[in-house]
């Protein structure tokens, strides 16, 4: 689970469209998921492109090993602008789910885009920590319905 920018001051940041769970909350949540679901859970956080750049490439190696099935990304503002983290999305062939905590539709008309979104598995978008752990039950083996 890969956070970018700004996303470390998560719970004092902006609480009216971003709530006030901490990032460390959205992991607990995460991580209590992924546990009932039998899965393992790296949930990393970073201010810095080419970091994320570096961490989506290591995840598509774990991909191509077989011990990585995918990521969950908050790429924060870089979704609107960022054309690298979309090629590191489709060259290091990772199944990749967008998360947004807030609307990002119904904001500024450049949160509209999303560089990521074409090349993603699935988009969750406004729905705050939740949209976490429905991003992380994507990738459980087995789904109920
Ligand atoms: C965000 C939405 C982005 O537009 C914004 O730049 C963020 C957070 C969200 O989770 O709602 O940093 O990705």
């Amino acid at each position: 689970m890969l956070n970018g920018p700004n996303l470390n001051l998560l719970g004092t940041r902006e609480p009216a469209v971003y709530g006030h769970d901490t990032l460390a909350d959205v992991e607990d949540r995460c991580r209590r998921t992924a546990t009932t679901l039998g899965l393992g859970l790296d949930f990393r956080q970073t201010n810095h492109e080419g970091v994320l750049v570096d961490w989506i490439q290591q995840a598509g190696a774990g991909v191509a090993a077989g011990d990585v099935l995918g990521v969950v990304l908050n790429a924060g503002a870089l979704t609107h602008t960022s054309v690298a983290l979309r090629d590191a999305v489709v060259g290091a062939v990772v199944p990749t789910v967008e998360v947004h905590l807030s609307n990002v539709h119904a904001r500024e008309p450049f949160r509209h885009h999303s560089y990521l979104s074409p090349v993603a598995r699935g988009v969750v978008v406004g729905l705050g920590p939740l949209g976490y752990e429905l991003a992380v039950r994507s990738f459980a083996p087995t789904q109920e319905s």
